[in-house]
């Protein structure tokens, strides 16, 4: 037995599937024989296109994240994203490469952005973006709904969702992070500071494959220690112009292949909306168009 095999039967044995991957990669690669061949070539090719699957969600996680692979699901030529936003994503998504050199120096780093706006702007679908980017599984953790009503568990339920999700290589969504701020002064005010406090222990140790996305619409609530654990800052805003407004009716229009009327559209978007609200209009204007069809 040569070394590859003994640090394989480990990393079987300690249940990490990263490192079970890394050196079934270094076994195959290794195996010159032709006799081998065709088989080490379709492991090869299952290994790196199963790469981002996920592992099976154990039974006490499931209820608090969902997970999704964004590769079909993400329709992304329905989406407008403006200039501030690509430029954001491209950084987190450069950032996630330097993260995985820093990792090979054993030097600690966390690729975060937390997004912040008012409601309807576009905080999580920007999210959903930045895994598709980066082309890796989405897991999304809402605190509103991990909040449960015994408190005492929240910490518990925050501490599974990082152990589940620590050998990922994935990009994990905190969303309505204001969640834990907002209970304080109203609730338990030492219980909710620990769960901050667990919250900011389980980033400090996280490996440096996992890209974490915040979001919130009350910034002003969260935690400053909190916030400073996350490496970029992006408000994220509601369109400011008309001509704005109309690339993301437009985009999505022209992308279903609908014929619209444009000077109807702009007359449209000469109101003030979020980026909700515009999506909304759109497809209850379309369902009725539809209605008439039918
Ligand atoms: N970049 C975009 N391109 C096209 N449509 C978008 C975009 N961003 C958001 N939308 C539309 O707006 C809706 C609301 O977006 P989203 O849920 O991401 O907002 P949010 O900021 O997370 O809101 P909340 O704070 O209420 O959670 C989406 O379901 C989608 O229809
Ligand atoms: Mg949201």
């Amino acid at each position: 037995m040569n070394n590859d095999v003994r640090n394989l039967v480990y990393a079987i044995l300690y249940k990490d599937s990263k490192t079970i991957k890394a050196y079934t990669k270094v076994l195959l690669l290794n195996d010159n024989t032709s006799k081998d061949s065709a088989f080490v070539k379709s492991a090869l090719t299952y290994l790196e296109e199963h790469e981002n699957t996920l592992k099976e969600v154990p039974h006490d996680v499931k209820g608090l994240i969902t997970c999704e692979d964004l590769r079909d699901s993400f329709l992304v030529n329905r989406h407008y994203f403006r200039k501030d936003e690509e430029y954001i994503v491209n950084k987190v998504v450069t950032l996630h490469k330097v993260a995985q050199k820093l990792e090979d120096k054993k030097i600690h780093f966390t690729n975060s952005l937390m997004l912040h706006g008012e409601s309807g702007t576009g905080k999580t679908t920007l999210g959903r973006y930045i895994a598709y980017k980066l082309n890796l599984p989405f897991i999304y953790l809402n605190f509103s709904n991990v909040i449960s009503s015994y408190l005492g568990s929240t910490q518990k339920n925050i501490q599974k969702v990082f152990d589940y999700i620590r050998d990922i290589d994935c990009v994990l969504m905190l969303d309505e992070v204001d969640a834990i701020g907002l209970r304080r002064g109203t609730e338990d005010v030492g219980e909710m500071s620990r769960v901050v406090i667990g919250l900011m222990q389980c980033l400090d140790n996280l490996p440096n494959n996992v890209t974490i996305i915040g979001a919130t619409n009350r910034i002003d609530m969260i935690d400053t220690a909190l916030l400073r654990r996350f490496t970029l800052k992006q408000e994220v805003k509601r369109p400011s112009s008309r001509e704005e407004r109309y690339k993301y009716v437009s985009t999505f229009l022209d992308d279903i292949q609908f014929n619209y009327n444009k000077d109807a559209l702009l007359k449209y978007c000469e109101q003030d909306k979020t980026q909700a609200e515009i999506i909304n209009d759109m497809i209850i204007s379309l369902a009725e168009y539809m209605a008439t069809l039918v």
